[in-house]
């Protein structure tokens, strides 16, 4: 993202849950009524275009952005909805930490399973900021969880210490979500995140990811690890930076002291929620990826 700007990806995304929004509900992979107020104008006045649709050509319309991002589109819904299961699922006793929240709704979404719990929202102050401006009009009055907003940028500040004034409970159980972020770090900010996740909460605490996890070497690596690169720095202007080869997911989670508990591609990820599965998505090397904070060394 640019320093000086909100991140625009973080925008794109919830665009996608807003045209979702739109699709009859037995048909969409989440509902996020919320996603539209955080859209900017231009790709609001396609949203507004599309809800002038009748029913069915919206569905065809969504199917053929998500032909034309060759299934991109699908997958970042489903890791979203694999994410709103995990935090169903998790005792109420879990803190939530949304590292790099940009327009998540789930504090208001999810307001019945989050009931009663903190959700630490941590992004850069630029995306932040717009977030802030945009949800009292967003929500209304909506329940919600208890929201604490952290802003922070990423490169050159310490999340540690800033969740710590933000109050985060340390060494409490957590659930980490760093959805949409890891892919675009280099190793080293992806290790430190790591060890923060693990140095910071409880054993048996969580986090869901997801990764770009291309091959090491070879001709799969240059289709693998090449191609989706370029198109993410075509299509979106976010070049995909790091992620460890598929065989090293599980070793490289170990050494920080997590362990691997899920792990689903990209393919089989949209296929969970009876999306369908393009080629392409299978090039991409993207995996959702859940873990715990190991209890054994914890
Ligand atoms: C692809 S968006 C994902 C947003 C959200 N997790 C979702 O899935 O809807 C990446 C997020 O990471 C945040 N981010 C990127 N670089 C950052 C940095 N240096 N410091 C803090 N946040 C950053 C952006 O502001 C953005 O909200």
């Amino acid at each position: 993202m640019r320093p000086d700007r909100p991140s625009d990806t973080a925008e794109l995304v919830c665009a996608w849950r807003a045209l979702e929004a739109l699709l009859p509900e037995g048909e969409r992979l989440v509902s996020d009524p919320f996603a539209r107020a955080f859209v900017g104008p231009w790709r609001g006045s396609l949203l507004d275009l599309a809800e002038r649709l009748p029913a069915r050509a919206r569905t065809a319309l969504a199917r053929q952005v998500d032909r034309a991002l060759q299934g991109t589109m699908t997958f970042v819904l489903a890791r979203h909805r694999a994410i709103d299961e995990l935090i169903a699922a998790t005792p109420q006793a879990m803190q939530v930490v949304l590292l790099g929240a940009g327009y998540d709704s789930r504090a208001v979404r999810l307001a019945p399973a989050l009931r009663g719990r903190r959700v630490f929202e941590v992004d850069h102050p630029a995306t932040a900021g717009r977030k802030a401006e945009l949800a009292p009009l967003a929500y209304g009055d909506a329940p919600r969880a208890e929201v604490v907003p952290v802003s922070i940028d990423f490169a050159g500040e310490s999340i540690e210490a800033r969740l710590r004034e933000a109050g985060l409970e340390v060494g409490a159980l957590t659930l980490w979500v760093w959805e949409g972020v890891s892919m675009y770090l280099d190793e080293a900010a992806v290790r430190a995140t790591l060890d923060l996740v693990r140095g910071l909460s409880a054993p048996g605490s969580l986090l869901a990811f997801d990764a770009w996890c291309p091959p090491a070497e070879g001709l799969r690596r240059l289709t693998r690890r090449d191609l989706p690169s370029l198109a993410f720095r075509l299509l979106y202007h976010e070049p995909l930076v790091w992620g460890p080869p598929p065989e090293r997911l599980e070793p490289f989670l170990r050494e920080h002291g997590l362990a691997l508990l899920e792990r689903v591609e990209a393919g089989p990820l949209v296929t969970r929620y009876g999306a369908r599965r393009r080629p392409w998505l299978e090039l991409s090397s993207m995996v959702f990826v859940v873990a715990e904070v190991d209890r054994e060394v914890g």
